[in-house]
C-alpha cells in the first residue's frame, strides 16, 4: 500500500493556503487511499525567533485543526514531531550525506535568511539545516508520496536526492519519495500582495485568511483583495495575479476550474462576493468541529499520545537500519543477571 507522510509547522495560525494546498487533501483523499501519517512538525518552528509558550499553543491548535479538518485517527496516524526521537536521530545521519552548497541553494532558506537579517536578527544554523530534518521526517517512515503545496516541492526533491545518495553509498535503506500537489490552489497568494505566497509566519494580516477567522473577517479580507487595473475577468497568473488568485481560491472551494470560472463573471465585484461566500462555507464545518474539539482537550491529547506510539514503532526499524548502514555500532544489549555473575 502507498505510504503518505506530510506535516505542518506551528509557526503561526493555520491559513487558507495551508488548508487548500495541503490539509483538505490529506483529509479528503490521502488518509482514505494510503497508509498515512500527518505530523505537527514543532522542531521546525524553532528555526527562527520564537516564543516557547506560543509554539506550544500553536502546536496544540494545529493538531486540533487537523482533526477538525477531517483527519480520522482511526484511519491515519497524527502526532507531534518532537514526541518521536527518530526524526532527530535520522536528521544527523542525513547531515552527513547532504552538502553545504545544497542547503544554501534552498529558496526558502535564502528568502528567510534575508528577512531575518533585515529584521536585525541572526540566522540560526537550524534554518540552514531545516530541509535535512524535513527529509528525515519523510524518509524515516518510508513515505512514497508527500502531499504538499508548491513551496515545499524543492524540499521534497532534496529528500529524494538524499535518499538516492544514501542508498547508493550505504546500501538500499530508504524509499525514494515524491511530492504530490493539488490541481488548483497549490500556491494561494497573499490577498494584499498577490505576487507573494499567503504564508502563516508573515505579518500582513489583511492579506491572510486564517482558518479560524470569523465569517465577517473573511468577507472583509476577500472583498478588499488587491486586484489589477483591468476590467474584464480573465485567468492570467503572470499578468493578472490578484484576479487569478481569487479564481484559484473560488475554484478550490467550489470544485470548479479557474479558467472556466473566469468566463462566468463580468465584474470583479461579483467574483469577490462569491469567493468570500465560498470561503466562508468551506471554513464553517471546520470551525464548528474545532469548537467541539476545544471542549475536549483530553481527546486530542489521547490522539497525539497514540499517534506518537504508532509513529515511533513505524520509524524505528528504518532509522536503526540507517545507523547500521552508515557505520554505527549497534548498542550493546543489557547484560543479563546471570552474565553479570
Ligand atoms: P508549512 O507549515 O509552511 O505548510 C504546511 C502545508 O501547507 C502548504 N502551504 C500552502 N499551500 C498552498 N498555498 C499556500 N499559500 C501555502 N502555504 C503553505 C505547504 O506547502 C505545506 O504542504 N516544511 C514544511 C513542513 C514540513 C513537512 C515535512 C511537510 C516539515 N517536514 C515533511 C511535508 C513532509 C512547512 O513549513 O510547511
Amino acid at each position: 500500500m502507498t505510504r503518505v507522510f506530510s506535516g505542518i509547522k506551528p509557526s503561526g495560525h493555520v491559513t487558507l493556503g495551508n488548508y487548500l494546498g495541503a490539509l483538505r487533501r490529506w483529509a479528503e483523499v490521502d488518509q482514505h487511499q494510503a497508509e498515512s501519517l500527518f505530523c505537527v512538525v514543532d522542531l521546525h518552528a524553532l528555526t527562527v525567533e520564537h516564543d516557547p509558550a506560543r509554539v506550544r499553543r500553536l502546536s496544540r491548535q494545529a493538531a486540533t485543526l487537523l482533526l477538525a479538518a477531517g483527519l480520522d485517527p482511526e484511519v491515519c496516524t497524527l502526532f507531534v514531531q518532537s514526541h518521536v526521537d527518530e526524526h532527530t536521530r535520522l536528521s544527523y545521519l542525513l547531515e552527513c550525506v547532504a552538502t553545504d552548497g545544497e542547503m544554501r541553494r534552498m529558496i526558502q532558506y535564502k528568502e528567510k535568511a534575508v528577512r531575518e537579517r533585515e529584521r536585525g536578527g541572526s540566522v540560526r544554523l537550524s534554518l540552514l539545516t531545516y530541509p535535512v530534518l524535513m527529509a528525515a521526517d519523510i524518509l524515516a517512515y518510508g513515505a512514497d508520496e508527500v502531499p504538499v503545496g508548491d513551496d515545499q516541492v524543492q524540499h521534497v526533491e532534496l529528500a529524494r536526492d538524499l535518499a538516492v545518495r544514501f542508498n547508493h553509498r550505504y546500501g538500499h535503506t530508504f524509499v525514494v519519495p515524491r511530492a504530490t500537489r493539488p490541481q488548483v490552489a497549490a500556491r494561494v497568494m497573499n490577498l494584499q500582495e498577490p505576487t507573494s505566497k499567503m504564508g502563516k509566519s508573515d505579518d500582513s494580516g489583511p492579506g491572510i485568511v486564517y482558518l479560524l477567522d470569523e465569517p465577517e473577517a473573511v468577507r472583509k479580507k476577500v472583498l478588499r483583495a488587491v486586484t489589477d487595473s483591468g476590467r474584464d475577468v480573465v485567468y492570467d497568473r503572470a499578468e493578472r495575479p490578484g484576479l487569478a488568485n481569487l479564481l484559484d481560491i473560488l475554484a478550490a472551494c467550489t470544485g470548479g476550474n479557474p479558467e472556466s470560472l473566469a468566463a462566468v463573471y463580468d465584474s470583479y465585484g461579483s467574483l469577490k462576493k462569491d469567493t468570500a461566500e465560498a470561503v466562508v462555507e468551506v471554513l464553517r464545518p471546520v470551525q464548528a468541529r474545532h469548537r467541539e474539539l476545544c471542549a475536549d482537550p483530553a481527546y486530542v491529547e489521547g490522539v497525539l499520545r497514540d499517534g506518537a506510539e504508532k509513529a515511533r514503532a513505524s520509524a524505528r526499524p528504518t532509522v536503526d537500519t540507517a545507523c547500521r548502514a552508515i557505520g554505527l555500532l549497534p548498542p550493546v544489549a543489557e547484560p543479563s543477571l546471570s552474565a553479570v555473575r
